[in-house]
């Protein structure tokens, strides 16, 4: 195993992706960001200096499990302080599971910034993965949005509530096509805030040899937005699932959630003389943003080329019964993959709802939505500051009886909360993940839930109230997926399986970066006693300021 040392510094930029110029957290001059290429058990170092001059900074490393470095997860007022203006902080933690992944800042709706990025972790020397492909290309979906990060919070925070609404453009790979005649300011082009032909925002190419089969890692980081993707004329393979081997099937569109990764394999097998669209659109939202386009490039074509033909057109966005069918398509490949516990020593129900609390709009589970603390938990956990946080758990389940999910609520009763669950170590938790009506009338969102510091088993997905006395007797426990990501769908619910086996203190949290920023979240503690020191580096913040001095 080898030590792969990157320095990287976090900067505001200007950067115009969907022709649109704003402010853009960069990482070394990228985004996305420089993509990190490791081979499993190597041991990554990240000096990020943060360089944002007036904004604290953290990175999350999504799908990396931490494993004896639960304070490097990166996720600010769980895991560390945040990094000052100026500061130096080192990263540094074993890749232990070839896969892909991703790094994304962490620190209030900074992710939305821009600073994000790709992990691909290799096979060992000598091994092989159970499917042939050519060549291995990355690239990540997102949503934009042309307000800052910070005016968005504001919005979202105020009793005033002004909603961050649908984003601006699609990106592919960091390039998209915001339509700059639809600014009503005028001359927007002599101004230079958006310019159509500015090369920054020329869709992103993918060049393909004919007859070559190409394993593509299509990741989604979207603040909002649940997507489908496709390559026209073409079929996708899906074979890898956050890290985990799946049991190929074939897709035309790749349904995906923010904070997930599939690797799918496509061969270009496809009439060579022209090139094709690479597109992805909304889907379980009415879409206001138009598609977002690349160039699926057949060699030697000119890679600027545009097909002849239109962009598919994807599929439905408001039908469910694909999604669900997608999801209960993603099997563990046999011959891979390990089994779960048969039984679990806890089952915990997160009913998803959305709130008025206090005048504030929010999210919730179980009527709770969640406040974090200044004084990162893992620190108050370890270091026994119990006034830092509301030492009154969350409740394991909702008056599952009398709660009609499918009607809209008030959920006047709800609270904020800065409890979290602490799980005996080395048990078995069921998660039930339970969806239910917003504040608007005839309204669920999709909401892709990953969880810190584990992949969890995918044990169901089913719709409308999850049954206890029913539901688990059609338990997968036969070849589950791990993920670390996973959606539960409109009116639906989604069945998960962990081992509460990694010392430390773990978000679980909605990845739409709105929702967890309005309390869509819970934090797990487990074995507290077996964590390690921990590093000063994490510490300056709330009431670990002290413990920071040598
Ligand atoms: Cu990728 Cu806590 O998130
Ligand atoms: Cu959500």
């Amino acid at each position: 195993a080898r030590i792969r040392h990157y320095k990287w510094e976090a900067k505001y930029e200007y950067r115009s992706p969907d022709c649109f110029k704003k402010l853009v957290i960069t990482v070394n001059g990228r985004s996305p960001g420089p993509t990190i290429l490791a081979q499993k058990g190597d041991t990554i170092v990240v000096e990020l200096k943060n360089s944002l001059d007036t904004e604290n900074v953290a990175i999350h490393w999504h799908g990396i499990r931490q494993i004896d470095t639960p304070w490097f997860d990166g996720t600010e007022g769980v895991t560390q302080c945040p990094i000052l203006p100026g500061e130096t902080f080192k990263y540094q933690f074993i890749v232990d599971r070839p896969g892909t992944y991703l790094y994304h800042a962490h620190y209030g709706m900074q992710r939305e910034a821009g600073l994000y990025g790709s992990i691909r972790v290799a096979l060992p020397d000598g091994e092989s993965e159970p499917f042939a492909y050519d060549y291995d290309r990355s690239i990540i979906l997102n949503d934009w949005y042309h307000s800052t990060a910070y005016e968005q919070a504001s919005g979202l925070s105020s009793s005033n509530f002004s909603w961050v609404g649908e984003p601006q453009s699609l990106l592919i790979q960091g390039r998209g096509k915001f339509n700059c005649s639809s600014l009503t300011f005028a001359s927007s082009d002599s101004n230079g805030v958006c310019i159509p032909s500015n090369p920054e925002c020329s869709p992103y190419v993918l060049t393909v040899i004919p007859g070559k089969t190409y394993r593509l890692r299509v990741a989604s980081l979207t603040g909002l937005s649940a997507l489908s993707f496709q390559v026209e004329g073409h079929n996708m393979t899906v074979v890898e699932a956050d890290g985990h081997y799946v049991e190929p099937f074939v897709v035309k569109s790749l349904f995906i959630y923010s904070g997930e990764t599939y690797s799918v394999l496509i061969k270009a097998d496809q009439n060579p003389s022209r090139n094709y669209w690479i597109q992805t659109n909304v889907v379980s939202r009415k879409p206001k943003t138009t598609p977002g386009l690349a160039i699926f490039n057949y060699y030697p074509n000119h890679p600027r080329r545009s097909p002849p033909t239109s962009p598919p057109v994807g599929p439905l966005w408001d039908d469910v019964a694909p999604r669900l069918a997608q999801s209960l398509s993603i099997k563990a490949r046999q011959g891979h993959g390990r089994a779960p516990p048969a039984t679990s020593d806890r089952v915990i129900v997160l009913l998803n709802t959305q709130n008025e609390v206090n005048g504030y709009r929010r999210w919730s589970v179980n009527n709770v939505s969640f406040d974090h603390p200044h004084t990162p938990y893992l620190i108050a956990l370890k270091h026994n500051l119990t006034k830092e946080f509301d030492q009154t758990p969350p409740p394991d389940g909702y008056d599952f009886k009398n709660y009609d999910i499918y009607v809209k609520q008030n959920n006047s009763n709800a609270t904020t909360s800065s409890g979290i669950y602490r799980l005996k170590f080395n048990t078995t938790v069921d998660v039930i993940l339970q969806n239910a009506n917003t504040m608007n009338v005839n309204d669920s969102e999709t909401h892709p839930w990953h969880l810190h510091g584990h992949d969890f088993w995918v044990l169901g997905h089913g719709s409308g109230k999850f049954d206890i006395s029913k539901d688990p007797k059609n338990y997968n426990l036969a070849n589950p997926i791990e993920k670390n990501t996973v959606p539960v769908h409109r009116y639906g619910w989604t069945a998960l399986r962990f081992v509460a086996d990694n010392p430390g203190a773990w978000a679980f949290h909605c990845h739409i970066e709105s929702h967890f920023y309005m309390g869509m979240g819970v934090v797990f503690e487990e074995g507290i006693e077996r964590v390690g020191k921990l590093p000063t580096s994490i510490m300056g913040c709330g009431a670990s300021k002290g413990l920071r001095l040598p």
